[in-house]
Parts: C-alpha cells; structure tokens; sequence
C-alpha cells in the first residue's frame, strides 16, 4: 500500500478489516465525542482517560478522578458530568486529568490503539489535524465512531472533508470506496452542511434527549489547533 494512502472505516464493527499497525487513526465522533475531546484540551484538560465500561467508569470516580461518562447520551448517575461539549468549560477541566467513558468514542479509541498513531478529529480541530497529517507521509486510516456499531452520516460527512483535504492538499490517494462514497456525500452536504446534518439519526436523538444545543457548535471549522494523540492509553495533545 502506498505510503501517503487513505481508507475511510464506516464503524468500529469493521475495525479489524482495516486495522494496520502502520496506519495514523483519526477517530471521528463529531456528535459528541472527538468534539467534545477537543474542546476540553482548548479549555486546559491536561489528560483525558478512556475508559471503555460502565464499571471502570465507576471505579476510576471511585479513586477520585474527575469523571465524565453518559450512555446513550444521559449523564451516568455518578458521573460529574456528561458529554456535552460546553461540559468541558475552562472552570471545570482547566489543568485537570479527566476520565471519560461515552457510548461508542472511548471503546474505538481504545480499540485503535496498536496503530502508529491514534489522534483525534472533528471540525473544531480541522486544518491543524489535516496539516499535521500531511506532513506525517504515514499512510491515514479515518475510523468514524458511528452508533452502536451502525453507520452515521455525520461522523461519515466529516471523513468526507478530511479526506477532499489530504487528496487536493497532501497527496494522498486511495483505492477505498469507503473515501469515493464519503467524498461524495461531503460533495452533497457542504452546500448547506448544517442543513443536511437534520437527516441524521444522531441529531434526532440529542434533538429527542434534549440534549441538542452543541449540533452548531461541532458542526464550526477550525475553533481551536489542539490534536489530542492517545500515548499510553492516555489521551494528551501533541
Ligand atoms: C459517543 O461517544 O458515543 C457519542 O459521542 C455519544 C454522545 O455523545 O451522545
């Protein structure tokens, strides 16, 4: 495979035909998760730890961490906070070690993490991302969190822009289909990209959950420079 090559992964349910230890991950879970992430090292997180099962969640507050965890999108009872982006304010996570469990981030962070490099991406943190892989000449795996193992547009949408940017940009090619069909659905979404994000599942569900002020917010290029990198199980930014 060629050096500067890119694949697009659409779940974590077919991580394994991707997986190359060779490969940069980027991690995508723009709703909420790599949003979320981003804006918590922007406000002075100074580690975030995933954590992938309720029970670890439990046991990391147990010692005392600061910890936030929601499943299906609701704030875990004795979790300090749940996965809203604006949860991750400067008074909260400013010079904090932060433990982090959420329905489907954290398990695929975790599961990429014998790749060469496991970082994480989302609109907040676009060019930075996307000049820092260019310069890596590593060949780039894009995993998308998804929902439970199923697709999802917006995580998709998102591999979608990287990907037109490390092909017009960086050099990079691809024989992948998951990049044709993710470029061609960003070609579709960009005219109106907030517009096209109402047809997503995950949007209705937050929408449902009340939980739905941050769909604006993860959908805005470029806020912050940050690029959180997972380095020993632990995510820091580079
Ligand atoms: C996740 O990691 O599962 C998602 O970001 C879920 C959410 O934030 O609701």
């Amino acid at each position: 495979m060629a050096k500067k090559s890119l694949e697009i992964c659409f779940s974590p349910a077919v991580f394994e035909a991707h997986a190359d230890k060779e490969a940069i991950v980027v991690v995508i879970d723009v709703l909420r998760a790599t949003s979320s992430i981003c804006t918590a090292f922007a406000n002075g997180a100074v580690e975030i730890i995933p954590v992938g099962s309720v029970e670890d969640a439990r046991e990391m507050k147990s010692k005392g961490y600061l910890l936030a965890a929601e499943r299906d999108g609701f704030v875990l009872g004795f979790a300090d906070f749940g996965n809203s982006p604006f949860n991750f304010s400067p008074e909260k996570v400013r010079g904090k070690t932060v433990a982090y469990s959420t329905t489907n981030g954290t398990g695929i962070i975790k599961m990429a993490a014998e790749s060469h490099d496991v970082v994480i991406g989302s609109y907040l943190n676009f060019s930075s991302l996307c000049n820092w892989l260019i310069k890596q000449d590593r060949k780039v795996l894009i995993v998308c969190a998804g929902w439970k193992d199923r697709f999802s547009l917006e995580d998709t949408i998102c591999a979608g822009a990287f990907a037109e940017r490390l092909i017009n940009d960086g050099g990079f090619s691809t024989i992948c289909d998951a990049v044709k069909a993710s470029l061609d659905l960003w070609g579709l979404a960009r005219k109106d990209l907030r517009g096209y994000i109402e047809k997503a599942a995950q949007r209705s569900r937050l929408r449902d959950k009340g939980l739905d002020d941050c769909i604006d917010y993860c959908h805005t290029f470029d806020v912050t420079a940050v690029i959180p990198v997972l380095r020993n199980g632990i995510l820091t930014i580079l």
